[in-house]
């Protein structure tokens, strides 16, 4: 039976009593899992000991599976991508975002899945975008509808590229992923729910404001979105599952455990356009 306890108030929420690698057939438990994730925006179930091959059947279940074009894959498990810092190789994803908005459908759906985890170190943070687009006042609400921002996969991902190789390594994913706009405002498309659309790591710009007016409006909803009461904070251990609804939410991985090892399996689900 699956039991569900929310982490806090605005986000999150920790399910219990249920192996996802006996419930992957069963269409009513993936089903209130579903509807359980669209409710509290980021799952964590602790003890799911998953193969990649059953991480992407998993994911699966939630819709077809999406591809990101930097990150290597697990061997046997195409879909699943290994996220992995080591002191030779330290990770540089330290903003707060929600994943891969520089694509024109950016992922409905994101699992993380622990492998290998420091001693000390490495939490998550997840924001509410709902959370934070309801506190805004009603006039900022009436200004920020109908604004658009352009996203970039090499705003995102600058400090990779000017790295020795980084140019010629990430080619490929610079040209098949230009510049996209997306609403400032997204309404989610199962809920009806308004959530801020705007992120420090991959948002560039507000189309329609002056640069100075832009850069000053995005600080400010970046501020926004991370204040404490909107978030939750997973401590991982190895084989916890995080499920979280990009739609809605913002993530920062904490670095604060180099140079130990840290490494996670990630896949994420196909999305639609954001509206
Ligand atoms: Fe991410």
């Amino acid at each position: 039976m699956l039991q569900v306890k929310k982490a806090s108030a605005a986000i999150g929420a920790y399910v219990s009593g249920f192996s996802l690698k006996d419930a992957l057939d069963d269409g009513a438990a993936v089903g209130q899992l579903r509807e359980s994730l669209l409710e509290h925006q980021v799952l964590f179930l602790r003890d799911q000991p998953l193969a990649p091959q059953e991480l992407q059947a998993v994911a699966s279940r939630l819709g077809p599976l999406f591809d990101h074009p930097a990150y290597p894959r697990a061997p046997g498990a195409e879909h699943v991508h290994i996220l992995e810092s080591t002191p030779d190789k330290p990770t540089k994803i330290e903003a707060w975002h929600s994943d891969m908005t520089f694509s024109a459908t950016p992922p409905n759906f994101t699992l993380l899945h622990g492998q290998i985890i420091p001693e000390c170190g490495g939490d998550t943070l997840w924001t509410s975008a709902l959370a934070a687009y309801e506190a805004l006042s009603e006039p900022l609400k009436g200004m920020l509808n109908g604004l658009t921002a352009v996203h970039d996969f090499r705003y995102g991902f600058r400090e990779s590229l000017t790295e020795p190789g980084g140019e010629e390594r990430l080619a490929a994913a610079v040209a098949a992923n230009p510049p996209v706009h997306h609403p400032v405002v997204r309404t989610h498309p199962e809920t009806g729910k308004k959530a801020l659309y705007v992120n420090p790591l991959f948002t560039v710009r507000i189309k329609e404001l002056s640069a100075l007016e832009s850069q000053r409006i995005l600080a400010l909803l970046h501020e926004h979105l991370t204040t404490a009461e909107f978030t939750t904070r997973l401590t991982w251990t190895p084989e916890t599952l995080a499920i979280w609804d990009n739609r809605s939410t913002q993530h920062k991985p904490i670095n604060d455990y180099f140079p130990q090892h840290r490494k996670l399996h990630r896949v994420t689900t196909a999305g639609e356009r954001p509206r």
